[in-house]
This record gives C-alpha cells, sequence and structure tokens, in this order.
C-alpha cells in the first residue's frame, strides 16, 4: 500500500510516502520519499513553540515538501500512484494540525484519494515497526515520552489502547525543555541537558560521595498509582539555581545531571510498577517519542529490561525518535489494516488538539 503521510501538530513539517506490505507485527516498509523542514531555529527565540508562527511556517513550507517528496519517490505530481494520504488530526497545537489537514483533503480532492486520519501518538508508538528484526509481540506496554506527552500505555493488541499513567502536569520532554531555559540553553533544550549530564558524569564519576553534593526530588515515585509530576522537580532546579547563584559550567553540569537522574528514575520507577503489575502478560516495551533519543533513559530501560526477561525492549530508529511523516505513515497502515472501511469514510476530518489514543 502506498501511502504519502504529512505531519505538521508542532514544529516539524514532515511529507513521506511509504510502501507498505505485509503483516501489522512485520510489516516490510520502503520509504519511497521522505521529507522534513524543522522550524527549532526560528522558535529558539521565543523558548518555546509559538503556534501562528509554527501555522504560517507550515503553510509556507508543505508545498515545497510535496515537491521534493513527488520527485525523490519519482512520482508524477498531477497524478500519483498512492493509495491515499495520511494525515495527523492530534493530539498538538491547533493552528498547526489545521494546516496539515487542509493541505492533505484539498490533495485528496485534486487527485481524487482517500484521506485518514491519523493519532500523532500512536504514529510515536508504531515507529518502532520501522526496520525490525523480529514481529512485533503483542500485549505491550508503551512508555510515551516527548515535549507534549508522558504516557504509560497498555496496548492490548493493534487499535486497542488504554492509557493507565500519565503526567499530572507538564510532560518529560517540556521539564527538560524548561530546565534548559533556566541554564540559559536553547529550545529544544533535551539534547544540551543530556549532553551537560553526560559532561558532569565523565568529569565528577563520584559526584555523588562529595560532601557538598545535592540531588532533586523524585516526585510521586512512591505514589500507588502509575502517574507522573515533573512540575515540582523544574521547581526544585529554580530554587537550586538562585540559592546558589552561580553560574560556571560544572555547576550548571551537575544541575543538568541530578536533574536527569531525577526524571529518569521517576520514569523507570513507573515503568517497572507497570510491568511488575502485568506479570507475564506484556510481551513487548515500547519507549517512544523525543525523549526516548535520551542516552541516560536508554542505559536504564536496558538495565530495567534484564529484570523482565520475557520482555523484548523496543526504541525507535534513531531517524524516527522525534517527530517525522515516516511514523504517521506506519500509524495509518496499522489503522486501514485493522479498519479498512476507513479509505471509503469521507467525513471531514477535524483537528483536535487533545486527541487521545482510542478516540
Ligand atoms: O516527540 P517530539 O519530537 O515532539 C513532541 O511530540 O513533543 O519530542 C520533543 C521533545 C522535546 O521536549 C525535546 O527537548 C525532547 O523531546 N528531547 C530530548 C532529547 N531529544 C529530544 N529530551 C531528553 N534527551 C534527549 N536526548
Ligand atoms: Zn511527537
Amino acid at each position: 500500500m502506498k501511502i504519502l503521510s504529512i505531519e505538521t501538530s508542532c514544529d516539524e513539517t514532515a511529507i513521506s510516502l511509504l510502501d507498505i506490505t505485509g503483516p501489522l507485527e512485520k510489516p516490510d516498509i520502503k520509504v519511497l520519499g521522505n521529507t522534513l523542514l524543522s522550524q527549532v531555529a526560528l522558535h529558539a527565540e521565543y523558548g518555546g513553540v509559538y503556534p501562528n508562527l509554527a501555522k504560517r511556517e507550515h503553510e509556507k513550507n508543505l508545498p515545497i515538501l510535496l515537491e521534493q517528496t513527488l520527485q525523490e519517490a519519482r512520482e508524477d505530481s498531477e497524478n500519483p500512484q498512492i493509495d491515499c494520504i495520511a494525515v495527523t488530526a492530534g493530539p498538538g497545537l491547533e493552528p498547526a494540525l489545521w494546516t496539515g489537514i487542509t493541505f492533505a483533503e484539498e490533495l485528496g480532492k485534486k487527485w481524487g484519494k482517500p484521506v485518514v486520519p491519523v493519532n500523532h501518538m500512536a504514529g510515536h508508538i508504531f515507529s518502532v515497526l520501522y526496520n525490525l528484526d523480529k514481529p512485533l509481540q503483542m500485549p505491550a506496554l508503551a512508555l510515551l515520552v516527548s515535549g507534549g506527552h508522558t504516557e504509560l500505555v497498555h496496548i492490548k493488541d493493534f487499535g486497542n489502547y488504554e492509557i493507565i499513567g500519565r503526567t499530572l502536569d507538564d510532560a518529560v520532554g517540556e521539564a527538560f525543555d524548561k530546565v534548559a531555559r533556566m541554564l540559559g540553553l536553547p529550545y529544544p533544550g533535551g539534547p544540551k541537558i543530556s549532553a551537560l549530564a553526560e559532561e558532569a558524569r565523565r568529569n565528577n564519576p563520584n559526584y555523588e560521595k562529595l560532601p557538598r553534593s545535592f540531588s532533586f526530588p523524585r516526585p510521586m515515585i512512591n505514589s500507588k498509582n502509575l502517574n507522573f509530576s515533573f512540575s515540582g522537580l523544574k521547581t526544585a532546579v529554580l530554587y537550586k539555581l538562585r540559592d546558589e547563584k552561580r553560574t560556571d559550567e560544572e555547576f550548571k553540569e551537575i544541575v543538568a545531571k541530578e536533574f536527569e537522574d531525577a526524571a529518569v528514575d521517576v520514569l523507570i520507577a513507573k515503568t517497572r510498577k507497570a510491568l511488575e503489575s502485568f506479570g507475564t502478560d506484556i510481551k513487548t516495551l515500547i519507549v517512544a517519542g523525543g525523549v526516548s533519543a535520551n542516552i541516560k533513559l536508554s542505559n536504564e530501560l536496558e538495565k530495567l529490561s534484564t529484570d523482565f526477561p520475557h520482555i523484548t525492549l523496543r526504541l525507535p530508529d534513531k531517524l524516527l525518535t522525534t517527530d517525522n511523516a515516516i511514523m504517521i505513515g506506519i500509524a495509518a497502515f496499522v489503522n486501514i489494516s485493522l479498519e479498512p472501511e476507513l479509505l471509503r469514510d469521507q467525513t471531514p476530518i477535524k483537528a483536535s488538539g487533545n486527541l487521545t489514543l482510542n478516540s
């Protein structure tokens, strides 16, 4: 099945053309064309994503990326040989989502092709289907960690999701970005915090044993449920910076490391708790979303998975950790395989900023 997919939920404009065949558990995914324009540099001066600027940029970028993607795939831009168009309908910034949806619907009319809505978080989950060595086994548990989400999802089967834990305030990626901002680092701060933290581990390998060492709280780590909270951790960093009044590089590195250790500890503890509650029912642990690129997190996940020999840990290919259109095409393939009527559904697609899985 040939799918042209479009992603505009946040600050990345992306289009890809995929040819996907085979079983859901291990599809054969050929990327015929793939393009992406990041607006990160533009939003950096606002310290976060500015919705109306994102919308304007998506509008400008989409026709350019479409042309490039079709050229890369050697498709005729007047009459491409595709089966459908997939577009992110939510969650995300509504003005940004509408840009992609309007563009997709117009193309659908022009080419006479169906347009299929995709949930962005399902995109992150199924990004792990790309380049699989062995079939993806269900049921699975997914830890979704991005700039807008921190969720634990019980995936009973393809298309059957239950959110069993979520953040009550900030998303973990958002906390990384806010702490980076406090340290004077540009948006998005996650990769920069991670690099500083790695530096601290190299320079001060025994930091925890030093007399002046400090650590940050692990909010809700012992709570009975699977929910998260990161805003208290962020505030603890703010107070530390205010009280110490140090701006030297070594201090920044240690703050980054202590913050990262605290955030990762909570993610791992809640994932462990969820895995324990399912016994041997869960076959796969999927970790996806932008923060899944974090080295400390992936190292700790590897360690965690040794305690659960019946599960296989799946993280996306590096190319697919942050937002992209390939994952949207893959999630569309999953949706269509489960519900082929989607290709005949003419209901206009609506942007939904708070779209949840299973809705
Ligand atoms: O999934 P994504 O690209 O966009 C959303 O759907 O939100 O995730 C972006 C988030 C940002 O908050 C960014 O700082 C974070 O992922 N991120 C990281 C790393 N790389 C990206 N956070 C921690 N460590 C990283 N290496
Ligand atoms: Zn995302």
